[in-house]
């Protein structure tokens, strides 16, 4: 019978033997870790929502006409006839848990962060996966720039952490209502004499949502696209004067940006501020992390009428910047002893060793497999240990065995009545440098 493989655009995180670091566990771990410190170090707290959802939730939120909604979705009916949705982001399922949960009755601001695999069928590539994981945040009850600025920073700030280097944050407004209004007359006014020409996505956007073509990747599409008017001139007194005063703050707490008046994102939710961080390490997918406002959003979904914002970063393309920046992450606690026994009567003695030591919060492990040494002592240092101790027939008729340091090579005599004193005393010094 041939192999069941994993499914097209999907992958394992993998505790060892992955080819590339960004697939290992410790790594998704670290990025985890550092993730979620900075976010609380910032007072947002974790929401964790179902994978799937009523269908017509990311209908509402994300869309009619995204591409999210019309192209990417796995959509099945369950068995008892209800259209589910696997997620294909974050943002509408933190909405419908906030309204359900009635947790706008705990307060006037509300802040979230969510790390978890998000669902788009999408034509696999690098950096690009049907199954991909998102961690983001969502600050909901603020309307002014400052809470803008805020996000922002915040994610800054968790690639800083990560040692990320060389990202280009791009920002711009979408505008109001008022604004888009103005704004869809004049863009199409321009696009009108080019519609022969745009191609056969952004025709079919022309009439339905004409922004959007402004973030089309087809080439003929961006050379119209270069001479269009700029939202930027078209905004409502009160959009011009956020997205300026949003501006201003990021000046003021030196966060490079540029303004970028072609980001439009690809989901209907957004209003006045959008923006995405971008970086040169990942070929095509080369945006790393993004988001914007949504103020009407919670109250379209019969929530109260509260301002919104937030952002989500893949983390998948995070874990690969940093790997081909060859950014190293700390590792985690390997065994510190590699019990190696030798016969019954010693298997036995080392098992209850072992279970000592973990007792005593000292990681260790033991050899049950291996019939001869030298194999034991490679899966020591395969698994990172710092120590083995061989016991045989002979260390336990003699009570004295040897501490053997794996990278050294060099070996200590130890009464086996002091070994767990000694153990004890090694871990909490290498516990206090690491
Ligand atoms: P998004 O731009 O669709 O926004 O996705 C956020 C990030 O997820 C992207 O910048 C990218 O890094 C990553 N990403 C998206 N699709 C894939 C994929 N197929 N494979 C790998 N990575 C991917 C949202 O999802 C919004 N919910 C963000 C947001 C939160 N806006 C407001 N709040």
């Amino acid at each position: 019978m041939a192999k069941i493989q994993i499914p097209k655009g999907t992958f394992d995180i993998l505790p060892y033997g992955a080819e590339e670091p960004w697939r290992l566990s410790e790594t998704w771990q670290y990025v985890e870790r550092i993730a979620r410190e900075v976010s609380a170090e910032y007072g947002y707290r974790e929401i964790r929502t179902p994978i799937y959802e009523r269908t017509e939730l990311f209908h509402r939120g994300v869309g009619e006409t995204s591409d999210i909604v019309t192209k990417e979705m796995f959509t099945f009916e369950d068995r008892g006839g209800r259209s589910i949705s696997l997620r294909p982001e974050g943002t509408a399922s933190v909405a419908r848990a906030f309204i359900e949960n009635n947790l706008a009755q705990c307060g006037t601001v509300h802040k979230f962060f969510y790390i978890g695999p998000m669902f788009r069928y999408e034509r696999p590539q690098s950096g690009r996966y049907r199954q991909h994981h998102q961690f983001g945040a969502e600050a909901y009850g603020i309307s002014g720039p400052e809470q803008d600025a805020e996000l922002i920073d915040l994610l800054l700030q968790i690639y800083k952490r990560l040692g990320i280097k060389d990202l280009q944050v791009h920002v711009n407004t979408v505008g109001d209502v008022q604004s888009r209004g103005a704004y869809k007359t004049a863009l199409l006014d321009y696009l009108r004499p080019f519609l022969e020409q745009l191609s056969a996505d952004s025709k079919m956007r022309f009439e339905k949502n004409p922004l959007r073509i402004l973030d089309s990747k087809d080439p003929k599409d961006k050379e119209i696209v270069h001479g269009a008017p700029s939202i930027l001139q078209h905004l409502s007194p009160a959009s011009k004067d956020h997205f300026q005063k949003l501006c201003h703050l990021l000046d003021q707490a030196q966060v490079p940006y540029i303004v970028d008046d072609k980001i439009v994102r690809g989901l209907d939710y957004y209003c006045n501020t959008v923006f995405e961080v971008l970086t040169t390490h990942l070929g095509a997918q080369n945006t790393i992390g993004a988001g914007g406002r949504y103020d009407g959003l919670i109250a379209q979904f019969d929530g109260p009428d509260l301002p919104a914002i937030g952002f989500a970063t893949g983390l998948e393309r995070v874990m690969q910047v940093m790997q081909s920046q060859q950014l190293t992450i700390p590792v985690t606690k390997r065994p510190l002893i590699y019990f190696i026994p030798l016969g019954e009567e010693a298997r036995e003695k080392c098992f209850l060793l072992a279970t000592t030591c973990r007792h005593n919060h000292i990681p260790v492990d033991l050899e049950l497999n291996a019939k001869k040494v030298p194999s034991a002592i490679q899966n020591a240092i395969r698994i990172g240990a710092r120590y083995c101790c061989i016991l045989g027939s002979d260390e336990l008729t003699s009570g004295n065995a040897s501490l053997k340091e794996l990278s050294t090579r060099h070996e200590q005599p130890i009464r086996l009545s002091n070994l767990i004193a000694v153990l004890k005393e090694l871990n909490s010094t290498q516990c206090a440098s690491s």
